[in-house]
């Protein structure tokens, strides 16, 4: 395609503002990415060199290089800078699993609907399947073995008359709740904070959102572990942030001088138990990443999701207590030690941010589940919460040897672990060139689900193949018959 067409195309679909919030660079990745999925630029098109179209726009070259650099990480072009860079023949992310599901049910192509080109955004990334619980599906605990009686009984008593203003929209969230989690987190995880740091939020996602939309603006950069949690990527770009892989080797999110040099103004990682392959990231690791962040200016998210769920070891101490900078944000959530449906989680936040996001999420998402959080405060105070995740703790131990003796003793050779030591999921790489999102569709089609690892990669240039399975909410009895059947389709895969 001509440079002129190709301009003309970065033109028309998105014009330029040089007076706007949204870098030029972002601006140019955004128009280019648009007319990629459009199949207005088709697959193998040449895109102009870098010089040629910065001279048509009248933006500097580092500019569009910006530009074609984020199209690459995020695989819509191919090749070389400076050689020749290509449009993909793929789209990036063009799996099954839960992905594209408008089409794959025979609907309208999202494109065909006038949603926002950040509505579109979001359904292109969507990556939450339509079954969400059974073997094996990752992050999802037994909530069978919840104590309902206890919980029914706290919940009634909160929702009596007399505690009516629980049912009020909530300020600042329940006070004896924020209490008790900072005493249960400075008991387990040597967390100092005062109540007043803790922010109750609708889940991870929207603590993320909060994050994202209070202390950044669109076109930042954030920093993210690859692998990593497609959910807080798409959270992030949902709030039109650029999200930027950062590799994970033995010792956690590793950051080279060319990640710093791009100046994130977010962080975000899993220090305890790195998502999804478990690894613990190094204290030397943490006192680098701290001292980094604090000469950018930027601010940590530090996401501890499993950390009630540890089996061997103490977990190091957390980035928040490490830190002297007053830059770390703690997220938890109550996802996995008690129920995802609760849809509880909290942020300990530096003193310095409790009035902005306190007032951010007010404004943002109006409050409430005061009735459920009360119900907590005591589930928490009474003991209840302990003695569960202690109980649970053995059953998934359990769990856990099942899922091992079942895969390992069976296909041993061809899969290498990695985590185990905390959570409810494991990672099994594949030492043999598989196509893990064709064994995840073949194992959907007999009723066993497991994620693609490939799935949790930004960058397709590191990305490995392997499953990640969840094992938490699997009985012992139900383990080995779906490790059978995953089995058989890794074996029948390389054979
Ligand atoms: C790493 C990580 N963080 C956060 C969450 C989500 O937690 P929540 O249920 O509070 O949104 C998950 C869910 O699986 C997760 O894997």
């Amino acid at each position: 395609m001509e440079i002129g067409l190709v301009s003309d195309l970065v033109q028309e679909v998105m014009e330029l503002r040089r007076d706007g919030d949204v870098p030029l660079h972002r601006q140019i990745y955004s128009a280019l990415q648009q007319a990629i999925i459009q199949n207005q630029l088709p697959a193998g098109t040449k895109l102009p060199a870098s010089r040629d179209l910065a001279r048509v726009l009248g933006v500097g070259r580092n500019t569009v290089l910006r530009g074609y650099e984020q199209l690459l990480t995020e695989g819509y072009v191919l090749g070389q800078i400076g050689a020749g860079t290509f449009v993909a023949d793929t789209l990036p992310d063009a799996q099954p699993l839960g992905r594209r599901r408008a089409d794959s049910a025979g609907a309208a192509p999202a494109t065909a609907v006038p949603i926002s080109r950040r509505g579109h955004e979001i359904a292109r990334h969507a990556d939450s399947g339509d079954v969400q619980h059974g073997a094996f599906m990752p992050g999802i605990p037994d909530v069978e073995l919840f104590p309902h009686d206890v919980w029914r009984r706290l919940i009634g008593k909160y929702l009596r008359r007399r505690h009516a203003g629980l049912l009020q929209y909530s300020v600042r969230g329940h006070a004896p709740l924020k209490a008790s989690l900072t005493h249960y987190l400075h008991a387990t995880r040597c967390i100092q904070a005062a109540p007043d740091q803790v922010l109750l939020l609708n889940g991870c996602h929207q603590a993320l959102d909060l994050c994202a939309r209070m202390l950044t603006d669109p076109g930042d950069i954030v920093m993210m572990e690859d692998p990593g949690y497609w959910g807080a990527r798409n959270v992030f770009r949902a709030a039109g942030l650029s999200v930027h892989p950062v590799s994970v080797d033995a010792q956690g999110m590793a950051p080279s001088e060319a990640d710093w040099a791009l100046r994130p103004r977010l962080i975000f990682l899993t220090p305890s138990s790195q998502y999804p392959t478990g690894v613990v990231l190094s204290l030397a690791r943490r006192r680098a990443i701290l001292a980094k962040a604090a000469e950018c200016g930027a601010w940590i998210i530090e996401d501890d999701y499993d950390n009630e769920l540890r089996y061997h070891r103490h977990p190091l101490a957390p980035l928040f207590g490490l830190s002297t900078s007053d830059r770390v944000i703690y997220l938890g959530t109550f996802s996995k030690a008690m129920f995802p449906g609760l849809r509880l989680a909290y942020l300990i936040v530096p003193p310095c941010l409790v009035e902005p996001l306190s007032v951010g999420s007010a404004e943002l998402y109006r409050e409430g589940r005061l009735v459920e959080q009360a119900a907590l405060a005591d589930f928490i105070a009474d003991g209840h919460f302990a003695s569960h995740i202690r109980r649970m703790r053995m059953v998934y131990a359990e769990r856990q040897a099942a899922l091992r003796t079942a895969i390992e003793g069976e296909i041993g050779e061809l899969v290498t672990l990695s985590g185990g030591q905390a959570g409810i999921h494991l990672v099994y790489f594949f030492q043999a060139a598989i196509d893990d999102h064709a064994i995840a569709a073949a194992a959907l089609a007999e009723g066993v689900i497991v994620r693609p690892l490939s799935l949790y990669y930004q960058d397709r240039a590191i990305s490995r193949s392997g499953l990640v399975l969840g094992y938490a909410g699997v009985a012992v009895d139900q383990i080995a018959p779906a490790a059978v059947i995953l089995t058989r389709l890794i074996r029948a895969a390389v054979s």
